[in-house]
């Protein structure tokens, strides 16, 4: 079987003995059994592993259905969500927007990322004029950042076309029977997509969650889903040693039981950065629990070694790179006269995109000798098919690793304290007397 995303561990793994690696991949391949087998811890959230194959084709069509209608109504889509219900959809069209050029379809605009004022002025500023439509995408329903973004949203469309006009300008995804969105959009007769109840945000790419926003933004979802299926068979089928996502969840662990504290995603492309994002928070809330789990980081390379470089060449040894690299979508070739007082003849007729690929192997061998490890995971090119397997990929490695380091990778209890602090302290009912007790412990400069 030839793997989509092929993983090279030889710049990681050439200090750990034949029998610790093979202790991993023994123990990768029964957590991974035990993951497929639902026998593992949050097993009730584990509906992620059929998507690719159990997504319908009427499904499918419904999305591309509601994808033109969108297109067809606006010059701009809002995209509102945070973290799973977002950060997916916008790390793929930032991905394959990088193969094309723009103007075809809707812009896409991301909103209710955060409490940003000036981010959510900003970004009405740029609704002036022009048709927009908004997709709301929360699983919950009562996730501040989203909720305020799209009721202001809401009202500017009800204001601009009035009830009947703004309900054809929203779509909501959501989960059915539980949370505050779906009686909104019911009462507002907004169409609706249902969201999984056996599927956490994080993993939910390869639902309506990532789906509908690709499609709006002109993408192929069938060859998301057709390639994450072929990634799928292949975590399935293969043995450990042609299993990427395998071998790369035991590389993780191995590194980790090495001392290894923070893995840094890296990438030689700006495009690649929001699947650093996305990486980060389906790693990181997965993993980071129990006072466990890698901290996920990202840097954009060469930009990056540039300020980090430093760091991670000779700073505290805490750190491993997983460089992610897929080729150039466009390329262009660098002419210099010999007589160039800038010296950078000796680059006369090469590419640029193969200049950058000779600094990410210059840097893969300085940081491994430098004594960081260094895996690399290649992607083959920059297409749908690639970032549905990517998608695959990560997930299962994400699941696998989590199980191997004895957590549940599929809650998020953590995110909690945070919101009960902030509801309490802006005075939500039924949280007074927590937020008496909050306003009592700030002095000084937090008011
Ligand atoms: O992965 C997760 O479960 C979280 O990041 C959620 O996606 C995020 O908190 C947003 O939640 P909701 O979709 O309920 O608005």
């Amino acid at each position: 079987m030839t793997t989509i995303l092929h993983l090279d561990d030889s710049w990681a793994l050439d200090g750990i003995s034949r029998d610790r690696l093979d202790l991993a991949g023994s123990e990768a391949a029964s957590q991974l059994q035990a993951l497929l087998r639902r026998a593992g811890r949050g097993a009730e959230y584990t509906g992620w592993l059929d998507l690719p194959v159990a997504t319908t084709p009427d499904m499918v069509a419904h999305l591309k259905g509601t994808a033109a209608e969108l297109q067809d109504r606006s010059d701009i889509v809002v995209v509102c969500g945070i973290g799973g219900s977002y950060l997916g959809a916008r790390a793929g069209i930032e991905f394959l927007n990088s193969a094309r050029s723009s103007g075809a379809t809707p812009e896409m605009l991301f909103l209710g990322n955060s409490l940003s004022p000036w981010h959510l002025s900003r970004t009405l500023d740029k609704l002036v004029d022009r048709r927009f439509s908004v997709i709301v995408i929360s699983k919950s329903g009562t996730t501040l950042e989203t909720a305020l973004a799209f009721h202001v949203l809401r009202e500017e469309l009800r204001r601009r076309y009035g009830p009947e006009g703004a309900r054809e300008r929203m779509v909501a995804v959501t989960e059915r029977g539980r949370g505050t969105l779906r009686p909104l959009a019911e009462e507002d007769g907004i169409p609706a997509f249902d969201m999984p109840v056996d599927v956490g945000g994080r993993y939910s790419v390869l639902t309506a969650v990532g789906l509908l926003p690709l499609a709006v933004a002109g993408f192929d979802i069938s060859a998301v889903l057709e390639s994450a299926a072929r990634q799928r068979s292949e975590v399935i089928e293969a043995r450990f040693q042609d299993n990427d996502a395998l071998r790369y969840a035991a590389a993780r662990r191995l590194l980790n039981s090495e001392g290894r504290q923070v893995e840094l995603f890296a990438d030689f492309e700006p495009f690649l950065h929001m699947l650093g994002e996305w990486w980060k928070q389906l790693f990181g809330e997965s993993e980071g629990k129990d006072h466990k789990g890698l901290f996920p980081a990202s840097v954009d390379y060469t930009t990056d070694l540039h300020s980090l470089g430093q760091f991670v060449q000779e700073g505290t040894p805490c750190l491993f790179e997983t460089v992610v690299d897929v080729p150039a979508p466009v390329d262009l070739t660098f002419s210099c006269d010999v007589a160039s007082p800038d010296g950078l003849s000796y680059l006369d007729g090469q590419t640029v995109a193969a200049m950058n690929r000779q600094a990410m192997l210059g840097t893969i061998m300085a940081h491994h000798d430098g004594g960081v490890p260094v895996l690399r995971i290649s992607l083959p090119d920059v297409t749908e098919g690639t970032f549905g397997a990517a998608v695959y990929f990560f997930e299962t490695a994400c699941a696998v690793s989590g199980y191997m380091l004895g957590i549940n990778p599929f809650d998020q209890p953590g995110v909690e304290a945070y919101k009960r602090n902030m509801f309490a302290l802006l005075g939500k009912p039924g949280t007074e007397a927590e937020g008496t007790a909050l306003h009592a412990r700030q002095s000084g400069p937090v008011d």
